[in-house]
Formats: structure tokens, sequence, C-alpha cells
């Protein structure tokens, strides 16, 4: 038997590294399940990473997380890639086969996974669905959708062009991009509404267009023509109660954070290179939880 079998290694790549939280998931399902290997942070400069996963049969890893920068160099340098990740056209997980490199994205998995377990009824009740923002996040999101058969998905973006790119390239007839304008107008009638935009992220975007809105994203939920409430998701996990969040709690809507989706999309890559599908718990929650309130 191979020492890669006994302890297998794995990790995270990305430029900068430091503040990936998938060591933390993987290592809290290792001690978990008993399971003798690694998971380790490796820090690949971007003229570097072609380099790297051209040579990654030799680094001695059975496969790997990608975080940005590298997750469309990743994808670009597999041999083998999943349906997801040629939607997105970006890879987040890798493994190898007989010596080949393959690449699946595992963030339509995410949130989809996490959708369904926090509003199981979710499909019997959505025909309209409404994302903010058209960057990887959104393709994956919008792909997820897509593949689930709902009938209307508007993308908005605040660069329209990037929001035509995105439905052209998936190439789904019922993919629509929508001007960044119309969201409030698409929001009304929204089954399902997504923020895959940096807004309301805390360390992230505080620009005039940000700030100077009366609702958050400039969505107003509490104006509906639809009479149910819609199921308000935000893919921003710090803060946890994003401020489009806690508006639609606040407007009797239901609300899905994006922690979720940060820990089912570990759940692939873990069962690839460890040979055990691990549970997604309140305790991994916690403890996750726990380290984003923690100060760096
Ligand atoms: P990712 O790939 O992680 O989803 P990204 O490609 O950086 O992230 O995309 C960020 C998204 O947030 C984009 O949709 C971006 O809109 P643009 O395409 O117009 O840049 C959106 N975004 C960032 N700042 C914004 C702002 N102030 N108002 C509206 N949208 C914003």
């Amino acid at each position: 038997m191979s020492s890669a079998k006994l302890s297998p290694r794995a990790g995270v790549i990305g430029w900068p590294i430091k503040h990936s939280r998938s060591p933390l998931i993987h290592r809290h399902w290792l001690k978990t399940y008993g399971r003798d290997g690694s998971y380790e942070r490796y820090a690949v400069q971007p003229d570097d990473a072609s380099a790297f996963f051209q040579s990654f049969a030799d680094f001695g890893w059975v496969g790997c997380n990608v975080t940005v920068p590298h997750k469309e160099t990743a994808y670009a340098c597999a041999e083998l890639r999943d349906a997801s990740a040629k939607a997105v056209q970006a890879a987040n997980t890798l493994w190898l086969e007989n010596g080949k490199l393959c690449a699946a994205n595992t963030d339509t998995y995410g949130f989809m996974e996490h959708l369904t377990q926090s509003q199981p009824h979710w499909r019997e009740t959505t025909e309209n669905v409404l994302i903010l923002g058209a960057g990887g996040a959104s393709r994956a999101i919008a792909y997820g959708f897509a593949e689930a058969g709902i009938a209307n998905v508007n993308i908005a973006n605040r660069t329209t062009a990037r929001a035509i790119g995105l439905v052209e390239s998936l190439g789904t007839k019922n993919l629509k991009p929508a001007a960044w304008d119309d969201r409030q107008k698409l929001a009304r009638s929204a089954d399902i509404i997504v923020n895959t935009t940096t807004l309301g992220m805390s360390t992230g975007n505080t620009d005039a267009e940000s700030d100077d809105q009366a609702f958050p994203l400039g969505v107003d939920l509490s104006q509906r023509t639809s009479p149910s409430p819609a199921i308000v998701c935000d893919i921003v996990y710090v803060p946890l109660e994003t401020p489009l969040l806690a508006h639609a709690k606040a407007s009797g809507h239901k609300t899905v954070d994006g922690l979720g989706m940060l820990l089912h999309q570990a759940v692939p890559g873990f069962e690839k290179w460890y040979g055990i599908r691990p549970d997604v718990t309140p305790e991994l929650r916690d403890i996750v939880l726990a380290d984003l309130e923690t100060p760096s």
C-alpha cells in the first residue's frame, strides 16, 4: 500500500492563503472520523500557479482546494473536469485519478445543499429567482438553479455586460440578464433572492454606492407583489447576519446565511481525499463561527 493511501496529504492553495478557513473544516473532520491524514495551507504566487498545477502529481498530495486567485488556472490545467467546473470555468477542488489531475467546482453543490437543508420545500414554491452579482459565485449558483429547472432566473449586476456574458456562456434559456436598476422591481416578485456581490461584507466594499442606500443593496423587501414570503440568501458570511438578511427577517421573509455554503462545498473534496463523506454538523458550524468572530 502506498504511503499516500496510509496517510493522505491534502491542503488549500491560494495567494494569500493565511485567512482560509478550509484547514479548520478539514482538520475537524480528520479528527472526528479518526482519519490518519493531513491538511495544510500552501501559498502559490500567481506567476507560479500554472507550473504548480501542471506538476501536481509530483507534489505528494492526493488533492487540494483552490482559492483566489487560482481557480481559473486550476481549471485550465486540469485534464478532467466535472460539469459544474465546466459551467463556471473555474475549479475549487482537485484530485488525482490514475495520475491525471481532475477538477470540480463544488460551490454549486455547496449552495444548493445548504439551501435545501435550510428550506427543504424551496423547490415546490420557486418559479422566479433573482441573483444579484455576476462574479464566479453568481455563475456557480445560476448554474445550480438552471440545472434544477427553475423557470426564470434573473441576474442583475452593476456592470450589465458581465451579467450578459454570464448568461451567454452558460447558454441556458431560463437564465436572463437584468439591469442593476431593475433589481427592486424583480425583487418584488422573486421567490428566492440571492446576494453574491461583496456588498454587506464587513471588511469589504465601503464605497459610496453601498453606503448611501436606504435599503441594503437598494432593495426594499417590504414592497412585494408576491403574497408569499421570499427566501433571501446571502453568500457573505462576515457578518453572519448581513444587512440584507437583517432587513429580510424584519420584513417577514425566510433567510439563508452564507456560512452553510462554505461548509457544504468542502464535503466532496474530503470524501475524495480521505475516503469518507463527512457531515456538516452544528458543532462544525460553531467552531467556524467562533473562528470568524476571533479578531485576526
Ligand atoms: P466572486 O467571483 O467571488 O463572486 P467578483 O468576481 O469579485 O467575486 O464579483 C463581485 C461582485 O460584486 C460583482 O458582481 C460586482 O459587480 P461588478 O461586476 O459590476 O463589479 C459586485 N459588486 C462589487 N461592488 C459593488 C457595488 N458597490 N455595487 C454593486 N455591485 C458591486
